[in-house]
């Protein structure tokens, strides 16, 4: 998923079926998972908590978003091994000002990286830099800003070590017309020559290619899509390629990559699944259920070394991800708050299977999580005057998260009073539980019962939590918020 600070993350639209899916690693079979830890949320528990469960659940690959200087620090000393990412708005100074970008490395990656430090092994140059909807902004910039990265690298003596990759977002390839097969696969026109120049960057430099791809994302943006094709155990009509035969969609977007890279000389070029993964909540099609099923399955496929049927080998693949992130940018939809593995408070909500075996292995949860006080904010039965109250709502909404309360969400069958305490309760929690915060002129109050039902959770907010997010700049913040509980409030309201 694209995430900029100013968002201008778009829905993205996926295409039908074929056209436009996604990667795999051949050569380099690596039997562990790897996972994104995004941190756009408002209470964070503690990174050394985060790091433990991580190591007790035997991760030992792990992307990151930024050079978290907390993360890193609680990395010390692990085996885990670090995708380390530097955002988009870095590439153009990075791209003209080699000591910027040496500067970056220096500190975030040399800093940490000694005997007993953190395994940084690779670094990811922007993210998603060719999404469609950037408009090219990024198309000059990100290969001299992946040359500066690899070149400072290579400076401090880490070349063999450490690989600059650039992650893409599938829709770099696609396959041209309606009824498009994996194997017509090729770059999309407009970033095909920069995307050629960088794969050649890349393959100079053994350095693997990294692609996102979501199957969910193909699905939620087409009523047409035929679901079991999303997952790999599903029992839709297969597609036929030549002689190889597709059974899921994930493997039909790999390809088209696969074509892609073969066509333009890069048989040999080592890819990787940067992201991939399916949300809980905010969608029709986001459940436990489903998100359990399409990520044992894509382990389950990853790991069974059979590859796609266009290349043999184990999938390298690093889920999207691993805890929600309660102030991601909703523009592309409800749904994105809800992509973890993990709850905010670092509970699993299914059962997973890291090792791909399919057994009916819980995960482990976040040990010693400290929570605020069982207190709830609710809207008061005794209050008359109404008048204040779908403000009230959408101020509450706008500055925490009612992400769960949509069309097709977990708490859409609450009744009209029940979304009040909803959207009161969550800005209440935020707020870590502030007086001053549960009063809407007299529409709310504080009780010490528990509002959830089956299925939809009024939380009590985690009280080690840093505010991390604003730590990031409370402006970006700011605007991420109330841009996307712009569109939220046009359900809210409708
Ligand atoms: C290291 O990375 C962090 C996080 O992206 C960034 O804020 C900081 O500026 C970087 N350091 C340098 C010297 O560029
Ligand atoms: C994958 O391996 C199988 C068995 O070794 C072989 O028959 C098949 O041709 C290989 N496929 C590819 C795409 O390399
Ligand atoms: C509660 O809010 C949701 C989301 O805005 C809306 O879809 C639903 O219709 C509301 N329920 C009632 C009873 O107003």
């Amino acid at each position: 998923m694209a995430r900029e600070r100013l968002d201008l993350y778009l829905p993205l639209v996926p295409f039908f079926l074929v056209l436009f899916f996604v990667v795999s690693d051949a050569k380099r079979t690596s039997t562990s998972v790897g996972v994104n830890w995004g941190t756009l949320a408002t209470n964070q528990l503690p990174a050394e908590r985060i790091v433990k469960m991580l190591k007790d659940n035997g991760f030992k690959k792990l992307k990151l978003f930024e050079a978290d200087e907390k993360i890193l620090a609680a990395l010390i000393g692990t085996d885990i091994e670090v995708m380390l990412g530097i955002p988009n708005y870095f590439l153009k100074e990075f791209a003209n000002k080699p000591e910027a970008a040496a500067a970056w490395v220096d500190s975030n990656v040399t800093g940490w990286f000694y005997d007993g430090g953190v395994k940084i092994k690779y670094v990811a140059v922007g993210n998603e830099p060719f999404l469609k909807e950037y408009n090219g902004i990024y198309l000059e910039s990100t290969l001299p800003a992946l040359r500066n990265v690899q070149r400072a690298i290579n400076d401090a003596s880490l070349a063999q070590k450490v690989k600059a990759t650039v992650p893409f977002n599938a829709d770099v390839y696609e396959s041209p017309g309606v009824n498009a097969l994996p194997s017509a696969g090729d770059f999309r026109s407009d970033v095909k020559d920069a995307a050629i120049e960088i794969i050649q960057y890349l393959s100079l430099h053994d350095s693997p290619f990294t692609v996102n791809i979501y199957p969910f994302l193909s699905l939620q943006g087409n009523d047409h899509f035929p679901i079991e094709f999303a997952f790999f155990d599903g029992e839709s009509t297969p597609i036929k390629d030549g002689d190889r035969i597709y059974t899921n969609v994930f493997d039909a977007n790999l390809d088209t990559l696969v074509a892609a890279l073969d066509k333009n000389g890069f048989s040999d070029v080592t890819i990787i699944i940067g992201e991939v993964g399916w949300p809980t909540d905010g969608d029709k099609n986001a459940n436990t259920q489903n998100a359990r099923r399409f990520n044992q399955g894509l382990l389950k496929h990853a790991m069974s070394g059979n590859g796609t049927p266009a290349r043999n080998g184990s999938i390298n693949v690093y889920l999207f991800s691993l805890i929600d992130e309660n102030a991601k940018d909703i523009s592309p939809g409800t749904f994105e708050r809800h992509w973890g593995i993990f709850e905010f408070d670092g509970k699993p909500k299914y059962e997973l299977d890291l090792t791909g075996k399919n057994g009916n292995k819980g995960l482990a949860a976040v040990e010693g999580v400290r929570y605020l006080s069982k207190k709830w904010c609710v809207f008061n039965p005794d209050a008359t005057d109404l008048e204040d109250l779908p403000d009230s709502i959408s101020y509450a909404c706008a500055h925490s998260d009612c992400t769960a309360l949509g069309y097709g969400s977990s708490c859409n069958h609450l009744s009209s009073e029940g979304n009040a305490s909803y959207a009161f309760n969550m800005y209440y929690q935020v707020n870590n539980q502030n007086d001053g915060n549960c009063d809407f002129t007299g529409l709310a109050t504080v009780t010490g019962e528990d509002p959830s039902d089956k299925g939809c959770q009024f939380p009590v907010m985690i009280s080690d939590g840093s505010p991390g997010i604003l730590r990031r700049g409370a402006l970006g913040v700011l605007l991420r918020i109330v841009g996307g509980c712009f569109v939220f409030l046009l359900l809210c309201l409708n």
